[in-house]
């Protein structure tokens, strides 16, 4: 084979990690650098592969021992992948000092606005780690996690971006492994066609099931971005979903979706 050939026959990122965000730098401002300062110590964990990875590192373990010494207790964990901001886990963990959760962010001003938030209300039970999620999911220990929480992951619109949207079935395979039987994940998207990547993707997954009650019609077939608009004259079928999960906080991303009259996509799959 000539080496244009096989070059063509390449996936676009052969070689290299298909990733579900754009590594962008960006200066933290005086607000923000001031909250780095004053709270990293106490709630980032440093579990990075080095100075600016987002790699995790090899040796990690995550497992009971580590959570009781980062926590300092044995409460059930919940991870959220992608807590952007942070408003929704901080939220969440200033309402339930009976649970330890995990904030996993990429963007460095979502993770420095969430030490912000954490720090004031001098919460306890939360840490932040600035590491590809899907890569902390491949150390974790069976059963170490209660809940997982994905919510309003980046749409990815186009059709040859859709392999980047994070949930996948290689996560699903390790996000079942890391919950504890009975544990759930918990996703949320304003995005119809990825409500309908999530219900390929998760419906028949091992391990896996949709406890959603309420039954939604949904076009069967992927639109792109250029197309979305042709989605309502699709062929439709009838999937199940979930209410909106009361324990989530209205974040800016859910309020944008809302006010441009999107729907919002809740499921919860249960590990069986
Ligand atoms: C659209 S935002 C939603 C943020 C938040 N969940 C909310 O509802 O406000 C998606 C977030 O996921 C983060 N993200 C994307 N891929 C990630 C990854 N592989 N690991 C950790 N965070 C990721 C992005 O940086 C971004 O902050």
């Amino acid at each position: 084979m000539s080496e244009s050939a096989s070059t063509a026959d390449r996936p676009p990122l052969y070689g290299r990690k298909v990733l579900s965000f754009v590594r962008r730098s960006a200066r933290l401002d005086d607000r923000l650098q001031r909250a780095w300062d004053a709270y990293a110590d106490r709630y980032l964990l440093d579990i990075a592969a080095g100075e600016g990875s987002l790699n995790v590192r090899d040796d990690l373990r995550f497992d009971a021992g580590f959570v009781r010494s980062t926590w300092g207790n044995d409460h059930p964990l919940i991870v959220e992948i992608g807590s952007g901001q942070g408003e929704n886990v901080v939220a969440a963990a200033a309402a339930h000092p009976e649970l330890n959760f995990l904030a996993l962010e990429v963007y460095d001003p979502g993770v420095a606005h969430t030490l912000l938030l954490a720090g004031k209300r001098d919460l306890a039970n939360i840490r932040i780690a600035q590491v590809n999620a899907p890569e902390l999911f491949k150390v974790c220990m069976p059963g170490v996690l209660a809940e997982v929480w994905t919510f309003f992951p980046d749409p990815w619109p186009k059709m040859k971006h859709h392999k980047r949207r994070i949930v996948q079935p290689e996560l699903a395979g390790d996000v079942r492994r890391a919950l504890v039987d009975g544990g759930v994940w918990r996703i949320a998207t304003d995005i119809e066609d990825y409500a309908l990547h999530v219900h390929e993707v998760m419906d028949d997954a091992v391990g896996f099931e949709n406890v959603g009650s309420l039954t939604v019609s949904l076009p069967t077939e992927h639109v792109g971005k250029g197309n979305a608009d042709s989605a309502a004259g699709l062929p439709h079928a009838d999937f199940r979903e979930s209410a909106r999960f009361e324990g989530r906080a209205l974040t800016n991303f859910e309020k944008k979706g809302l006010a441009a009259g999107r729907v919002i996509h809740d499921f919860t799959y249960r590990a069986v």
